[in-house]
């Protein structure tokens, strides 16, 4: 067992901090620019989950006075109409990051509509040419959650160098870019997933656990090395016995926590962090298209 107790790492208390850094910026730049930055949010239907996370984008927007677009379609909406709504936002020059909000429903094909959006507005790194920067260690926009862990971990000193990390979960969302920029950390990485035969095994290997499945209790105590660091990407709407819903991630915190050495908590942890760099992401955008500084003090390399 770890000699300390476990430390809880406070996504929520860094992402105010780099929201607070963000305003003074983009205050700042506004004069010399003579906008604020925009960012568009394509939202598709009305899940409740999608809702809440494109709610809290946009108060997170008018905090640190980003303008945000909202585009909200109806359940049956084309993909044909998506694209050209996209189509519309690359050529409008107030918008500087455009994000789609995922999932979407069945009919349509995400990866086709992330092929749309412009490059340098990808706001949440999702485009081909943004993961294909990353596989090639170019500066560019990258994926909010995966950029989110790694400056949590920045935060607490945590370099993943000489450690073995187990990604669960492989999505292009989250799985596959966060074991690229752990591997580019100097970490050893293994990528565990659905086919995966022994995955207590293989998670018992690990110095770092990241969780993005997408499940409740997917790991659990007797699966987590004494002392580990563990990063919980899961976001899971479940009700509890009075039929109150709330928040879980895919650990099972309670009896986790006590094992570990560093720990997220949901929410507070991995969740606010991706709010935080899509607002990055989308300030970022705006000083390269208008030509401003963006004067990064801040330690992640893009
Ligand atoms: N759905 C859940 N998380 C995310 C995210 O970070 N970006 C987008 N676009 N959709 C999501």
């Amino acid at each position: 067992m770890p000699l300390q107790p476990p430390v809880l790492l406070d996504g929520k208390q860094l992402a105010q901090q780099m929201q607070d850094a963000l305003a003074q910026k983009i205050q700042h730049l506004l004069p010399q620019v003579g906008r604020p930055p925009g960012l568009a949010v394509l939202m598709v239907g009305d899940n409740p989950a999608s809702a809440a996370y494109v709610r809290n984008k946009e108060r997170a927007c008018e905090r640190v006075g980003i303008a945000s677009f909202g585009h909200h379609f109806p359940a049956d909406v084309s993909q044909a109409e998506l694209t050209q709504v996209i189509h519309q936002l690359n050529a409008d020059e107030r918008v500087d990051g455009i994000l789609v909000q995922l999932p979407l429903p069945n009919h349509l094909d995400a990866e086709a509509l992330l092929y749309e959006i412009l490059p340098e507005k990808d706001a949440d790194g999702l485009h081909p040419m943004n993961l294909g920067r990353l596989v090639r260690k170019e500066p560019g926009l990258k994926s909010c959650t995966p950029a989110g862990v790694m400056r949590l971990l920045e935060q607490y000193q945590l370099s993943p160098q000489g450690k073995h990390a187990v990604v669960i979960g492989r999505s292009i969302l989250v799985g596959k870019p966060i074991a690229l920029m752990l591997l580019d950390a100097n970490a050893t990485v293994t990528m565990a997933h659905s086919k995966t035969p022994d995955l207590k095994a293989t998670v018992l290997a690990a110095d770092i656990v990241v969780a993005a499945v997408g499940q409740p209790n997917l790991i659990t105590a007797d699966m987590v090395k004494p002392g580990a660091i563990v990063i919980d990407v899961g976001i899971n709407r479940v009700q509890d016995e009075s039929g109150k819903a709330r928040l879980v991630g895919d650990v099972d915190f309670a009896n986790v926590q006590p094992r570990s050495s560093y720990i997220t908590p949901v929410p507070g942890g991995v969740g606010a962090m991706t709010v935080a760099m899509l607002l990055e992401n989308t300030t970022w955008s705006y000083c390269q298209r208008c030509k401003a500084s963006y004067n990064d003090e801040t330690p992640t390399q893009r």
